[in-house]
């Protein structure tokens, strides 16, 4: 364990910061002034720089253009009341992020380097954390291989690199999605748990699909029968059911959400019955169908709660209840934003101050 990581920092000249209006960004077009940068080689991490913000010079033969050796994280910061800067759940995603690297024989990144790189950046680039509702920053961590090779096997080299972008919602209005009963996000024993590259890249042309035909997003079922929910989009997916909250248990094609892990965490403490299981699309549509189905929502980083308006399947379109009748998604959010903002304390250690 390195206790004081040394990174080279390189400032920008000039913060682009005066330039941006937060109120205005649209979701990931929009970058800090620096970004951290980790190399792998031989065996070791080595050679931490801050730089500012730009592009990266690569070979055409980098292995991770070609195979896919490449995947990602996605975590945000908020500015408190007083000005600190709270980093919600870090080490869940350093978790995820290196059990995807083993799925994916990338090396593990060991905690030292994900915090400290983290922490130096946002302390450098502390200013671009929003302080204005439903805004905050999105990091962007991800790791790919770097090897100039065009056989196939795992790279020996790869490049961790982590950006950031202040960011608003993700999505503006409520969603519309389309059950999926052709085409599969993920199956047994493939990477749907491994945040990888390849898992969005496979999911882009039935999701636009469905966007041709007015949706937003799919609900995604398993690969063996098109019976059971998986996610929603690139989220994981809640049905509120009578008085259960009910979510699909977490397999090997399933991402573990770090907000679907503080949605369960919360409603459990406020008495909710919670149910992680197998999820059929028939129980769902009966609800709908006889008024039981009091929510639904997808949970996950970038939209945090993103509520689900519509849903289709086959040829049937089904209006769920009224948004701003719904009480338990409003609750969770409005929770969720207050420890994640420092508003209120936080009892389950979820934010990292820098
Ligand atoms: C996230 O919620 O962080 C995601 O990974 C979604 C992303 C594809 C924008």
């Amino acid at each position: 364990m390195i206790e004081t990581l040394p990174i080279d920092i390189t400032k920008v000249a000039k913060s682009n910061l005066e330039n941006i209006d937060f109120e205005k960004v649209v979701f990931g077009k929009t970058f800090t002034d620096h970004m951290f940068i980790a190399e792998y080689s031989e065996g070791r991490w080595h050679d931490f720089k801050i730089v500012p913000y730009g592009n990266l010079s690569i070979s055409p033969a980098m292995s991770s253009l070609h195979y896919g050796q490449a995947l990602f994280e996605g975590l945000k910061a908020y500015k408190s009341p007083s000005g600190e800067v709270l980093i919600f759940r870090p080490i869940d995603n350093l978790n995820r992020l290196n059990l995807s690297a083993r799925r994916m024989c990338m090396p593990e990144l060991p905690e030292d380097i994900f915090m400290q790189g983290l922490s130096t950046l946002l302390d450098l680039d502390k200013d671009w954390v929003p302080n204005t509702e439903g805004s905050s920053l999105y990091i962007r961590p991800f790791m790919f291989a770097t090897d100039e090779y065009v056989g196939i096997r795992p790279s020996d080299t790869y490049k961790f690199i982590i950006f950031c972008s202040p960011v608003k919602s993700y999505y503006t209005e409520p969603l519309r999605v389309k059950i999926e009963t052709f085409y599969s996000r993920a199956f047994e024993g493939g990477t749907g748990n491994a945040k990888c590259a390849g898992n969005y890249a496979g999911a882009l042309f039935p999701a636009k699909q469905s966007q041709d035909k007015g949706f937003h997003q799919l609900l995604w079922t398993d690969a063996r029968e098109h019976k059971y929910f998986e996610e929603s989009g690139t989220m994981n997916v809640f049905f509120q059911i009578g008085n259960k909250l009910i979510t699909p248990e977490l397999t090997n094609t399933i991402l573990d959400g770090i907000t679907r892990r503080s949605v369960i965490q919360l409603a459990k403490e406020w008495g909710i019955e919670v149910e992680q299981r197998k999820v059929t699309v028939a129980e769902v549509i009966e609800a709908i169908k006889n008024n039981t189905l009091i929510d639904a929502f997808g949970a996950g980083t970038a939209a945090t709660i993103a509520p689900i308006a519509v849903v289709g399947h086959n040829d049937d379109i089904y209006t769920l209840p009224e948004i701003s009748q719904r009480e338990l998604s409003i609750k969770i959010l409005k929770r969720l934003n207050e420890i994640r903002t420092g508003v209120s304390s936080d009892p389950y250690n979820w934010t990292v101050k820098i």
